[in-house]
């Protein structure tokens, strides 16, 4: 079952794929989400070992639990924020040094709106998990921490928001489930070869982006050396 929609080009696509979190009231169907992720199987991943795998959540009761624990991690996100942190940012080491005099406890026991409620509304949420068995993390001995196990599964969820778009959805990467992964993987049955890599929202959206704010690549690239001169 595929469903193809006008194509989008892809340099379009690629330069006006915005997170969206508003959404239309209206379905998606199994046969646009299959062809989404018929798509983002061709993602690469290291060995090509395709450790990935999705949880389509369907249950509205297990979908609100693992929206609530979004929310609880969301709300000391927004407590970080709120203290003038970069939530949960690594050192220049390659650590989170901790919340500092933040109470995260207290922020978790906030009430009302957060940033997790739009999601609510989203058809779909995918729970994207990863065997940890099939991936390389070539960084694993180094005094840091770890980025290469990542680069085994994000391209795979990049690649659902790109192909989302094939069939006229959009949609938000969101890893706040990723700090409550003891409980997501009871919640789910996910066995303790896999690790939560992230939650995708996915629905029609409410306003399709046309400009994304990106830094210029003069800006992140530069010749033979880190201080080298600016590429572009
Ligand atoms: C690893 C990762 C985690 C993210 N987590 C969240 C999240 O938890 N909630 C959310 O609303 N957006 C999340 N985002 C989306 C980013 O906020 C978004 O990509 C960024 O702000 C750029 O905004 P734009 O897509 O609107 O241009 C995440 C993005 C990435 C790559």
């Amino acid at each position: 079952m595929t469903v193809m929609t006008e194509p989008v080009g892809l340099a379009r696509v690629l330069r006006t794929n915005g997170s969206v979190r508003a959404f239309r009231a209206e379905p998606v169907t199994d046969d646009e989400l299959f062809t989404v992720l018929d798509h983002a199987r061709f993602a690469p991943s290291g060995g090509n070992k395709q450790g990935w795998r999705v949880v389509v959540l369907r249950d509205a009761a297990r979908r609100a639990a693992v929206l609530d624990l979004m929310e609880g991690v969301a709300r000391e996100y927004v407590a970080l924020m709120r203290d003038g942190q970069r939530p949960f940012g690594l050192t220049a080491h390659g650590r989170w040094p901790g919340p500092g005099s933040v109470d995260l406890a207290a922020a978790r026991a906030e009430t009302g709106p957060s940033i997790v409620s739009p999601l609510r509304d989203a058809p779909v949420l995918l729970v994207v998990a990863v065997d940890t068995g099939l991936v390389a993390a070539m960084d694993a001995e180094l005094d840091r921490h770890g980025i290469v196990a990542g680069a085994s599964i994000y391209p795979f969820c990049q690649n659902v928001l790109l192909a989302a778009r094939l069939v006229g959805l959009g949609g938000v990467i969101t890893t706040f489930a990723v700090r409550e992964e003891p409980a997501v993987r009871t919640l789910l049955a996910l066995p303790a070869t896999h690790a939560v890599a992230a939650v995708i929202a996915l629905g029609r959206p409410e306003k399709q982006a046309s400009r994304l704010t990106r830094n210029p690549v003069s800006a992140f690239a530069t010749v033979d050396s880190f201080d080298g001169p600016a590429f572009g």
